[in-house]
């Protein structure tokens, strides 16, 4: 049931992209645009069609936040691969679009995909007015400057200082760096459903944090070839991670943990919230 709900979502937000982004042409840019939102596992959208699900909320009103956050995700990527940033050639299995292209037209592939998800959120079908305006400012709180470019800021600063951080300032780190666009959609949901997000935050939080782990689990034990990415990069780069700082046994016991604490947040969901449950066992035991 989780892996076809997951599909589905998947299938239902990239044809949505791709209706929404029909009227931009052929330009290289918009090219780009398309390539850079046209795999991935869509996580987030996924999760902001899941938790407005368990209020009702129809799907082709969630698609334009679900679209939304993972067109600024997308965004993210593209410049975190930059040579600047992480310097990756891979990325989903498919070259970076600095790589595909140049790095000129990723800077703007990226900033054009940020400003794009706002236009979505925008649209009327989104939301009523004030769900609208609601949606556009937590967004971009939840990518900005004290989101997660201050993460990236502060990930690439730890880096190039080579200094170890500590456990708090690596957990502070992360819900910035990747923890808030996980946050977002779920918080989403529950404004679409015009429901109290208090529990659904909690939940979010917790495999945000997992999901960061999971990444840099991966990093270490995964396989390039099915991750689609280049790996051990973080080692190499003297990378601050859960796993530098706790080694991977205890860096997969707090994963699991966060995954007790992320399914404990459900319960006032009930039965409702079993695909939520299984997306959180699932993002600690990917392979990609
Ligand atoms: C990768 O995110 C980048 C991080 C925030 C760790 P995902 O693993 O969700 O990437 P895609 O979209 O599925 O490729
Ligand atoms: C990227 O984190 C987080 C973003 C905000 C894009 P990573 O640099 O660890 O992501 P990967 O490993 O390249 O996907
Ligand atoms: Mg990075
Ligand atoms: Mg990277
Ligand atoms: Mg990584």
């Amino acid at each position: 049931m989780f892996e076809t709900a997951l599909t589905d979502a998947q299938s239902r937000i990239g044809n949505f992209l791709t209706d929404q982004m029909a009227r931009l042409g052929d330009d290289t840019i918009a090219q780009g645009m398309r390539y850079a939102t046209g795999a991935g596992k869509r996580l987030r959208g996924f999760l902001v069609l899941e938790s407005a699900a368990l209020f009702g909320v129809p799907k082709e009103r969630a698609l334009y936040a679900a679209g939304a956050v993972e067109c600024l995700h997308a965004y993210s990527l593209v410049h975190d691969d930059l040579p600047c940033m992480d310097d990756d050639a891979l990325r989903r299995g498919q070259p970076t679009v600095h790589v595909k292209w140049d790095e000129a037209t990723a800077v703007l592939v990226g900033d054009a995909l940020q400003t794009f998800a706002f236009e979505l959120l925008s649209c009327e079908e989104a939301g009523t007015a004030e769900e609208r305006v609601t949606l556009m400012a937590t967004l971009a709180r939840a990518s900005g400057a004290e989101g997660m470019v201050l993460g990236q800021a502060q990930d690439i600063a730890a880096e190039t200082a080579g200094q170890a951080l500590t456990l708090d300032e690596i957990t502070a780190l992360q819900a910035n760096k990747t923890g808030r666009l996980i946050e977002w959609p779920a918080y989403a949901g529950a404004l679409l459903g015009g429901a109290d997000p208090a529990p659904l935050r909690t939940y979010a939080r917790a495999i945000g944090l997992a999901f960061q782990i999971a990444d840099d689990v991966l990093d270490v034990e995964g396989d390039a070839a099915t991750a689609g990415k280049a790996l051990r990069k973080d080692a190499d780069a003297g990378k601050a991670t859960f796993v530098s700082l706790l080694g991977l046994d205890a860096a997969k016991a707090r994963a699991g943990e966060l995954v007790r604490e992320a399914d404990a947040a459900l319960a006032p969901y009930g039965e409702k919230a079993q695909v939520l449950r299984d997306l959180a066992h699932y993002i600690v035991s990917r392979d990609k």
